[in-house]
């Protein structure tokens, strides 16, 4: 589990260009919860997400998993605890190593590497497993470069890949943003379907109210780098997009019709 106690994060602090990314929050993710994370543009959600995964050091705050504090473990060490997925397909695997290459060092996050990337045959029945689960065919290719892939393919290995060593917690920051809708909609069953099989703790971020609506036991609304709506069972499942642009209104006004469209459309 997650504890984030009174976290706060500036950006540029003491400069004119100040901003406070993350302004006092307080949160408890219990094991098992899949939260989604919801909020106009530069709400803080990105800077959330970094913050735990330890991209970003606190000005003040303290983070804690499963009750060990590691509010000043550099980024390396927290990643052998989280398994992160961001928007770009690109950030997560590495196009000029084969499919095999990549999930071999997926399964050695965390241990020190050292040179060549070795794959072994036992590893290989283990990948063909798990990339069979896609239906995309990848099992069959084990040996062909991630750069031949296209966004979809990448972004469905690279969530095998931040999953192949059971993460603590799973980052998910707007990982189906820059697919298309088709491809979108795969990525997140099966991102759902993966999340319910391994029971992970989960942060994913959205754009998407639908999608945020849909998926999830919590929903949680960032604006202005404070969370304003938290809620999650039942209370949930009520939830309707009207609820949650009711939400944004409350705290926008009119400032909030701008990002409407890019939150409603799917
Ligand atoms: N590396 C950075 N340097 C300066 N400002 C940043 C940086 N990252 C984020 N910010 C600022 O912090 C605020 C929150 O950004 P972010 O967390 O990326 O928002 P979101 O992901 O919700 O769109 C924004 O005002 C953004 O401009
Ligand atoms: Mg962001």
């Amino acid at each position: 589990m997650i504890t984030l106690k009174a976290i706060t994060k500036y950006f540029n602090r003491g400069s004119i260009n100040e901003v406070l990314s993350l302004d006092n929050i307080n949160l408890d993710v219990e094991p098992g919860d899949f939260v989604a994370i919801i909020g106009s543009n530069g709400a803080g959600k990105s800077t959330l997400l970094n913050c735990v995964a330890g991209s970003h050091l606190l000005d003040s705050g303290k983070i804690l998993l499963n009750h060990t504090e590691i509010t000043v473990w550099p980024e390396h060490k927290r990643a052998k605890f989280m398994g992160r997925v961001f928007q770009d397909p690109l950030l997560g695997t590495c196009s000029t190593l084969s499919i095999e290459q990549n999930l071999a060092l997926a399964k050695k996050r965390g241990q020190p590497r050292g040179l060549g990337i070795g794959v072994k045959n036992r590893d290989r029945d283990l990948f063909r497993e798990k990339l069979k689960v896609l239906g995309l065919g990848l099992e069959n290719r084990l040996q062909d470069k991630v750069g031949l892939l296209s966004g979809g393919q990448r972004q469905a290995l690279t969530m095998i890949m931040a999953t192949m060593i059971h993460p603590e917690v799973l980052l998910l920051d707007e990982h189906t943003a820059a697919l298309d809708p088709k491809t979108a909609h795969q990525i997140i069953d099966l991102t759902n379907k993966i999340i319910h099989e391994l029971k992970l703790t989960t942060l994913m971020v959205t754009h998407n109210m639908k999608q945020a609506l849909e998926f999830g036991n919590r929903l949680i609304m960032l604006n202005m780098g404070r969370i304003i709506m938290d809620v999650r069972g039942q209370e949930k499942k009520n939830l309707t997009v009207q609820d949650l642009l009711a939400g944004f209104y409350k705290v926008q006004g009119e400032a909030f019709s701008s990002d409407k469209m890019l939150l409603v459309n799917p």
